[in-house]
């Protein structure tokens, strides 16, 4: 039998006793293959990778070691989120390493997009490594492989794959929800009692803010967008988009135009915001946000953000334009 072809047998996960019948065969699968053995997972954040710690941690508990590689391009509060469920409500054996200036410190200075991925891709394999020869007695490594990972495993995966890992560790796989659907590993996270907002995210690229940040990175232009971003989500959660609206978020380019704040002229940067919808991201369309939700948050973005003057809004559909701007 092909190990990557979903069995017959695997019933489609819709409802909370689904999950928790899967729950249940996963974690005796889980314990009869790790035994008393140490697994290894990154862990993004990510719905993916969330759930299959949420798994295991259930099934082997602190035999788990989970590492959480800030690389600086996360949104507000995610790495926090991270700790706050993971460090402390799960009790998880957790590695939080703060990368942010080892990746800015590389990306300074590079504007092509394509080396932009390859090196925040890079880097994260590398410091992940670093971090997983520091542990001892580590004999599996976790993924949060899904079922469209394997049946789309071409070349748009390859790419966007950053966060992939070293094709060279030589250790034992574990991928208990490698069989599952998007919308099913959403139904075993809940069933794990995984906060709500972690469970339904919006998609995120791998290199973070890195490709929403347009250009070389700076700091500043990057806290900006950060800032910015996590107003948009704010107003979206608040009327009714977030769970609407299949991925929205906030460009910064590399540019500057005049404005007047204070009475004073005030050069700064434009937050474009993106809010599509799409079912496969390969083509999409925008979402046709309310203007006076615009109107609120455009006034929010320029009065609450250090260096950003004014907000525009992009409506350009999947083809002709992609979804990220980089
Ligand atoms: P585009 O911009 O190609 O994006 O229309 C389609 C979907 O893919 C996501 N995306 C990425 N995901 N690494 C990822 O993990 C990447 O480098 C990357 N680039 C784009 C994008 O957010 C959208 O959901």
């Amino acid at each position: 039998m092909n190990s990557n072809v979903r069995p017959e047998s695997l019933e489609r996960i819709t409802t909370k006793e689904l999950a928790d019948k899967f729950i249940d065969e996963q974690v005796a699968q889980i314990r009869e293959q790790v035994k008393d053995k140490k697994v290894l997972l990154a862990l993004s954040g990510g719905v993916d990778s969330s759930v299959v710690a949420a798994l295991l941690i259930k099934a082997i508990g602190k035999q788990l070691v989970c590492v959480h590689v800030n690389h600086g391009l996360m949104r507000k509060g995610e790495s926090e989120q991270v700790i706050e469920v993971f460090g402390k409500a799960l009790d998880a054996n957790l590695v939080y390493v703060d990368a942010t200036d080892r990746f800015l410190d590389l990306l300074a200075g590079v504007s092509e997009p394509e080396k932009k991925r390859k090196i925040i891709g890079n880097e994260f394999i590398k410091v992940f490594d670093e971090e997983s020869a520091k542990l001892s007695g580590i004999s599996f490594l976790a993924q949060g492989t899904i079922y469209p990972d394997i049946l789309e495993s071409d070349g748009v995966k390859a790419h966007h794959n950053v966060g992939g890992l070293p094709e060279d560790m030589e250790m034992e796989l574990v991928e208990p929800v490698k069989f599952l659907y998007k919308d099913e590993v959403r139904v075993v996270g809940d069933a794990l009692g995984l906060p709500h907002n972690m469970v339904y995210r919006q998609p995120f690229p791998g290199p973070g803010l890195g490709v929403r940040c347009l250009g070389a990175i700076t700091r500043d232009r990057l806290n900006a967008l950060r800032e910015a971003d996590a107003i948009l989500r704010e107003e979206f959660e608040n009327n009714g988009l977030a769970g609407k609206v299949w991925q929205y978020f906030i460009a910064v380019p590399d540019m500057k135009s005049v404005g007047v704040r204070d009475g004073k002229r005030y050069e700064a940067w434009p937050a474009i915001i993106r809010a599509v919808n799409t079912t496969d991201a390969m083509s999409a369309t925008v979402e046709e946000i309310p203007y006076a939700l615009l109107h609120r948050i455009t006034d929010r973005i320029t009065h609450e953000v250090e260096g950003i003057n004014r907000v525009l809004y992009d409506l350009t559909p999947k083809p002709i334009g992609t979804i990220e701007w980089e």
